[in-house]
């Protein structure tokens, strides 16, 4: 089965019509001449016995000739004697002479002593009827004995069959064609674009168009409410914990270390919140042609001149992908954050293969069940507080931002055992090109 909507429609439209024309012309054509040949036939064979008759009652061969002669003119017959050793020892027709058989068969059993049959071509027929004074050689017409040209109505069927298949495959085409269009404005937007479409075709069709505006119009609405909500939020409260920042500063008091940090916290809270916020904004910045070596090494080298125990493992192949390079940056790095904070260090590998690319980051510590995988990748999702004792200041967004980050870009992140360090796999998938 093709894998295409116009495959399928086609096969579904040709499939019918090509058998139905097939079992027509195989079996009502071919019989339908076949009967036709007969009859013809048929009444030729009543000539020749008239003929054979009036030939074995004359007295001699030229008595005979004359006689022939006079009934076989008008019956637009061409008779005459021959030599024996001229007369061929068999019947012969042509390969591709479809109907020659049906005439050479009943006339034998029309005329059961009846001498060779010639179809030498289209247009001429010759036989040798036997009568008292010899072999007596009649031609005639083929059309006598057959029907003109049957293989007009094939040629005519197959050719008006193909026209009226071309026809539909036209119509086919652009019945299908907004069906193309919702798929790839749907296809674009899961990855975050926004592609003008305008619902059209069939009634169907456009009423899932609508439906597709008017939901992408509500994601959109919401989007832009989040982003409104957070940033106002953690604008409003920018001004206050300054405030607040600043007069700890000035205060002695000893329990104010404890609150200083706080404080801090809550700000790089703040600033994880209006990050999330304009994921959106910057989702929409542009593709660039990055070198992924060029860009893993760029993010390795960052944490190595700060110390950090992340290391590249390996690298299998080279390309160059199509990426938004912030965005990018912002994924890979908080999964190399979370592996720093739930393990000990960070090993990144990248594997480039014919249609994408995977840059994995592992790490040594307990890892993700598989049963919370899913949970952890949700939006402010953190998983068992224990398991989080030496870190508490996480928000539970950084493995949800690197996943809507790979999907915008076509690809996706999936989490899974690393087997040689024992603790989280992450693997960001990208498709090249
Ligand atoms: N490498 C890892 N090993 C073990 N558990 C992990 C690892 N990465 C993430 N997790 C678990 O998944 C949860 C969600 O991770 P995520 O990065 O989304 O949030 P976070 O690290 O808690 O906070 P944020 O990254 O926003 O500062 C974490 O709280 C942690 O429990
Ligand atoms: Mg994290």
């Amino acid at each position: 089965m093709p894998r295409s909507l116009y495959g399928r429609a086609a096969l579904i439209l040709i499939v019918p019509v090509v058998t139905l024309q097939l079992g027509v012309s195989l079996v009502f054509i071919q019989r339908h001449f076949e009967d036709v040949t007969v009859q013809l036939t048929n009444g030729l064979i009543l000539e020749f016995q008239l003929l054979q008759e009036t030939a074995d009652g004359a007295n001699n061969q030229g008595e005979a000739l004359i006689v022939v002669d006079k009934i076989a003119t008008p019956l637009r017959l061409n008779a005459s004697y021959s030599d024996s050793e001229t007369i061929p020892s068999q019947n012969f027709r042509r390969f591709i002479d479809i109907t020659g058989g049906t005439v050479i068969r009943s006339l034998t059993d029309g005329i059961p002593n009846i001498g060779p049959i010639l179809l030498p071509n289209d247009h001429e027929v010759t036989v040798f009827l036997p009568t008292k004074w010899g072999d007596l050689n009649v031609s005639f017409a083929r059309n006598r004995v057959s029907a003109n040209n049957p293989h007009q109505l094939l040629v005519w069927t197959i050719g008006l069959g193909l026209f009226m298949v071309i026809i539909a495959f036209i119509f086919l085409r652009n019945q299908l064609r907004p069906i193309k269009r919702l798929s790839h404005a749907a296809e674009a937007f899961g990855k975050g674009h926004h592609l003008p479409y305008r619902p059209s075709g069939a009634y169907e069709v456009r009423s899932a168009g609508n439906a597709f505006l008017e939901m992408r119009a509500r994601i959109e609405r919401h989007i832009e409410q989040r982003t409104l909500m957070l940033s106002g939020v953690s604008h409003d409260l920018r001004s206050p914990l300054t405030r607040l920042k600043l007069a700890l500063s000035m205060s002695d008091d000893p329990s104010a270390n404890g609150m200083r940090k706080d404080v801090e916290d809550m700000q790089r809270l703040l600033d994880e919140f209006l990050t999330f916020a304009r994921r959106d904004a910057d989702s929409a910045s542009d593709v660039e042609s990055v070198n992924s070596s060029e860009l893993i090494g760029n993010i390795v080298d960052g944490y190595a001149t700060r110390g950090e125990p992340v290391l590249l493992h390996e690298t299998i192949g080279e390309g160059t992908l199509q990426l938004r390079p912030t965005a990018i940056r912002r994924a890979i790095e908080n999964l190399i954050d979370n592996a720093l904070n739930y393990g000990s260090c960070a090993e990144i590998s990248v594997v480039h293969r014919k249609k994408s690319v995977t840059i994995s980051i592992e790490d040594s510590g307990a890892g993700i069940p598989e049963s919370q995988r899913i949970e952890a990748l949700k939006p402010f999702a953190r998983l068992d507080p224990a398991r989080n004792q030496n870190i508490a200041t996480g928000v539970g967004l950084g493995l949800s931002i690197a996943a809507d980050v790979a999907r915008a870009h076509g690809g996706q992140l999936r989490l899974d055992t690393s087997e040689r360090l024992g603790g989280l796999k992450a693997d960001l998938i990208l498709p090249i090109g």
